[in-house]
């Protein structure tokens, strides 16, 4: 497995790839959500390459930017056990050399709103490393989670206008037995914090049983619950929403009888960690 810590190295390595590749990019302190997008990559027939970087453009002011876990050495076991061709880790130098004029990328509507309203900029540093990275690596496919997936859809939004030749693939929620979303923010949580934090899965799972069991329409009262299910868990709220699935755009109306599909969205603060959660529900949830 090659280890390329410059974009030249990695230029280099890549030309000698011989087939497809896949990239999965993250900021490291892998975990078992990383490693399901790695083998949902190999499982495409592609080579896959890993970059790890702990992104510095898409941490607002004041977020936990310096207390990001970072663990190169066992990120690098687990790529090398994943049968992964090669890993880009570069410097800061490499990806921001300082004096440079940097370039902004905004992908309107779906970037402001939910994450990007409570993370400002934060899409805009999202969107300008995965396009570095997609220049660099120039993969066939790139893998994103569905755990973060406004993500998902700012990232296809941008490829599709951009008409990159990429195809972006989303890859399901690994998550914990209790069902807790796998992070490498969750190191972050104590004991009890940890046990609170499965409240985000909880609330996901009130708003499924509320839209396909008991066919509720009304997305207020299913809001209301998820925040209700929050508040139980003592989690501080940021939002907990219906929205639709692809513009992201909030619903006067959940389609009787799963129709059309929703995606429900959760974010909060446990014990100063902030956690983010969505869920599929009705239709969709077999499309995603
Ligand atoms: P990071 O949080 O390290 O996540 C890297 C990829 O792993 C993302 O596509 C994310 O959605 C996916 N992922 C994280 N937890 C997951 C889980 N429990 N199940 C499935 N997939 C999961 O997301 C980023 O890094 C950065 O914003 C990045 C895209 C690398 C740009 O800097």
């Amino acid at each position: 497995m090659w280890v390329a810590k410059t974009i030249e190295e990695a230029r280099r390595h890549r030309q000698q790839v011989s087939g497809r590749v896949a990239l999965v990019p993250t900021m490291g302190a892998l975990h078992k959500g990383h490693a399901k997008l790695i083998e949902a990559a190999k499982i495409t027939g592609c080579e896959v390459v890993v970059s790890i970087f702990v992104n510095p453009t898409q941490f607002a002011p004041g977020e936990d930017y310096d207390r990001y876990p970072r663990r190169l050495d066992e990120d690098l076991a687990l790529c090398r056990q994943g049968g992964v061709v090669g890993v880009f880790c570069p410097t800061m130098q490499q990806m921001y050399p300082p004096g440079q004029p940097g370039c902004e990328l905004e992908v309107g509507l779906l970037s402001n709103q939910l994450e990007g309203e409570h993370r400002p900029g934060h899409f805009a540093g999202v969107c300008r490393v995965v396009a570095k990275l997609l220049n660099i690596i120039e993969p066939d496919i790139a893998c994103f989670g569905q755990k973060d997936y406004q993500q998902l859809k700012v990232v296809q939004a941008m490829v599709e206008d951009l008409a990159m030749s990429v195809r972006i693939m989303g890859c399901q929620t690994v998550r914990e037995e209790d069902g807790l979303a796998c992070s490498s923010r969750n190191v972050r949580l104590g004991l009890q914090a940890r046990r609170h934090a499965v409240g985000l899965y909880r609330a996901l799972m009130e708003a499924k049983m509320l839209v396909e069991q008991d066919g509720e329409s009304d997305p207020g009262v299913v809001e209301a619950a998820m925040v209700q299910a929050m508040c139980v868990y003592q989690i501080e709220t940021d939002y907990a929403v219906i929205r639709h699935p692809h513009s992201l755009a909030p619903l006067d109306c959940i389609e009787p009888r799963l129709t059309g599909g929703v995606v429900a969205l959760v974010a909060g603060v446990i014990d100063g960690v902030r956690l983010i959660d969505n869920m599929l529900l009705g239709q969709s949830a077999v499309e995603a």
